[in-house]
């Protein structure tokens, strides 16, 4: 008889979205939803694994695809895969795929929310309340900046940046935009103009980074970007903390060459709470929730599910990025 293929899922979800795979194949999950497997016991069970379904927060490198050698395919549950050894996975002729579009418009919102917290000093005001210091009502206690009519500059202008520029416009707010392709149905779509990234950074007094991290946008927004910008704009990163120098963000705050930051991603995380960038009260801070709301982990989870039945089942899933 043949052995049922074995998935591997590396965080506890929940059953429902478990569904396309039930009859297809042996499932276990690590135990816990909010802590990362740790590297050991997904070394050991990617020995056995057919499939695995992981986090963005999960290294899969080359050592753990070579040590399991059965597996046909890496399903993460994210648009993002930078977590991921592609190149390792073509060579063994691993198959990858993610979650896309399912969480555009959940993160959209949320980065929009993180530009428009930034700007209105949301968490500063809350923790003002909170911490029982808001003695009375003045005249600029916690004054913000105006979001509407300003200019927002996106750079990495795929489906989300898109969702972006739509909540842009309907707050009446310029929108310039920044991609490695121009994109003219998205211009048409958006009334988006297209700036190379120098006058994206000047001209813009919100730059919001939307790029995918790769070996090319590795670090791109160093000291010098930082510098390039107005002293009065924001910048936004609901990317990943790649794509910043951090310790150029900390020095362009630390000289107020910025007016402040919004940030949904570091370079490692969690973050550390003595990082520096926790220290500016301008600088908003989230913990990497772009796409977390209940509804839209439940269809990245099933999706990444349904990825994996595909390949099991011998057909190519649609969300493959590698290959
Ligand atoms: C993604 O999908 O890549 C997000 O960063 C996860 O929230």
């Amino acid at each position: 008889m043949r052995r049922k293929p074995y998935v591997f899922i590396t965080r506890t979800l929940p059953d429902s979205t478990l569904e396309p795979l039930l009859d297809l194949a042996r499932i276990s999950m690590w135990e816990e939803a909010d802590k990362p497997v740790p590297r050991e016991r997904l070394e050991k069970e990617a020995e056995e694994a057919d499939a695995i379904l992981t986090m963005v927060s999960d290294p899969v490198d080359r050592e753990l695809l070579e040590g399991a050698p059965n597996l046909r395919v890496v399903s993460n549950m994210g648009v993002g895969y930078d977590n991921i050894d592609l190149q390792a996975a073509d060579e063994m002729g691993i198959i990858v795929c993610n979650t896309p579009d399912i969480l555009t418009e959940t993160t959209a919102d949320l980065t929009f929310a993180l530009l428009l917290a930034s700007a209105r000093r949301i968490t500063e005001a809350s923790d003002l309340v909170r911490s029982g210091n808001w003695r009375e009502w003045g005249p600029l206690l916690m004054a913000g900046h105006d979001v509407y009519g300003k200019t927002i500059g996106i750079v990495g202008m795929g489906r989300i940046g898109t969702g972006v520029a739509k909540r842009a416009s309907g707050f009446s707010m310029n929108v310039l935009y920044h991609n490695r392709t121009r994109r003219k149905e998205t211009e048409n779509e958006t009334g988006a103009a297209y700036a190379p990234l120098d006058r994206l950074l000047k001209e813009s007094d919100f730059v919001v980074c939307l790029a995918p991290l790769t070996e090319e946008t590795k670090q791109m927004f160093t000291y010098h970007e930082f510098r390039l910008m107005k002293r009065s704009a924001f910048f936004i990163n609901a990317s990943r903390g790649g794509l910043v120098d951090e310790r150029g963000l900390v020095k362009a705050l630390e000289d107020k060459q910025i007016a402040g930051a919004g940030l949904d991603v570091f370079q490692e995380e969690p973050v550390d709470p003595g990082h520096p960038l926790l220290s500016f009260p301008n600088v908003t801070v989230l913990p990497h929730i772009g796409s977390a709301t209940v509804e839209t982990r439940k269809r990245m989870a099933q999706l990444a599910c349904r990825n994996i039945a595909y390949v099991l089942k011998g057909y190519r899933p649609k969300a493959v990025v590698n290959r």
